[in-house]
């Protein structure tokens, strides 16, 4: 039985921090003309509405999105972003109070797709993925499947346009999950070693996380390139105190353009850890 809903976190810092990666691994595809297939493994319920009560219970998105609406002279990247949000809230472009909706990573995603591309969405819960399957219910482009994403993901690689990016982005609720995390994307690699993949994880300072990081380097993947941040400075060492991601055949000059982002945008998101960002290859080139 799930009991994470996403509605309650729902444009977090977090969002911020993956979404943004997430525009930025999807426009490198488009930069050849050939077709890409985008796999969202955990896909969530396409738009939330920051005004219902899930979104209000702990208001989040106050210190994610609201940090960055009505900036101004943004750098190119941030920019995208934000016209992604807007684009979900045609009628509050320039409302100081905030964006009143926050699209998920399929809406951000389906906005960057060319005609000849194409998604496949995954979401197992039974509230979120009828939600999902309406929201894209008349998109040929588009197909949503009511399942485990973990045991989806073996069966969908490689996609048949051999381009592409998955997106691995539990709840981390269910005990293991860090585990199943590596055995699945491990075995997704082994049958399509060129796929991009880009997997959340949340920051703490004790385990899973260090030993998520050394079974990454010992699973036989290549190129795994990490960044994570912190942003709350009194977490306690099992607690979430930031935001994490590992990539995975990261496109070329990635690295540079990540430490580009994350330079300007951790200072917005910042509660007072003061912390730089830590980038770095897990396991080289
Ligand atoms: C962090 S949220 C996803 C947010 C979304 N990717 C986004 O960025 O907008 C995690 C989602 O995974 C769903 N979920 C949990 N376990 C799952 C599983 N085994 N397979 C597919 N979806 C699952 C949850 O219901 C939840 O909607």
């Amino acid at each position: 039985m799930l009991s994470y809903r996403h509605g309650f976190h729902a444009g977090n810092f977090i969002d911020v921090h993956k979404h943004i990666t997430l525009m930025l691994l999807l426009e490198s595809l488009k930069k050849k003309d050939t077709p890409f297939c985008y796999i969202d493994t955990h896909a969530g319920a396409a738009n939330y509405d920051l005004r219902s009560d899930f979104a209000q219970k702990n208001r989040e998105y106050e210190t994610g999105i609201g940090r960055l609406w009505g900036l101004n002279k943004l750098p190119s990247w941030i920019a995208a972003y934000l016209d992604a949000v807007k684009t979900v809230n045609p009628d509050l472009q320039k409302d100081q109070n905030g964006p009143r909706y926050y699209p998920g990573s399929p809406v951000i995603a389906r906005r960057m797709l060319r005609s000849q591309d194409r998604m496949i969405l995954m979401e197992l819960h039974n509230t979120e993925a009828p939600i999902l399957k309406e929201y894209f219910k008349d998109d040929p482009q588009v197909s949503v499947h009511h399942r485990d994403g973990f045991e989806g993901l073996g069966g969908m690689v490689p996609p048949l346009e051999k381009r592409g990016l998955v997106l691995v982005d539990p709840a981390y609720e269910v005990k293991g999950e860090f585990d199943r995390v590596v055995e699945v994307l491990t075995d997704a690699w082994n049958k399509w070693p060129a796929g991009v993949y880009a997997v959340w994880y949340p920051v703490q300072k004790k385990q899973p996380v260090p030993r998520f990081h050394y079974d990454l380097r010992n699973s036989g993947m290549k190129k795994i390139y990490l960044h994570e941040f912190s942003v709350i400075p009194d977490a306690a060492p099992n607690r979430l105190s930031g935001t994490g991601m590992v990539i995975i055949n990261p496109p070329w000059k990635f690295d540079k353009q990540i430490k580009a982002v994350l330079h300007w945008l951790v200072p917005v998101l910042d509660r007072g850890s003061h912390l730089p960002a830590r980038c770095e290859w897990l396991v080289p080139e």
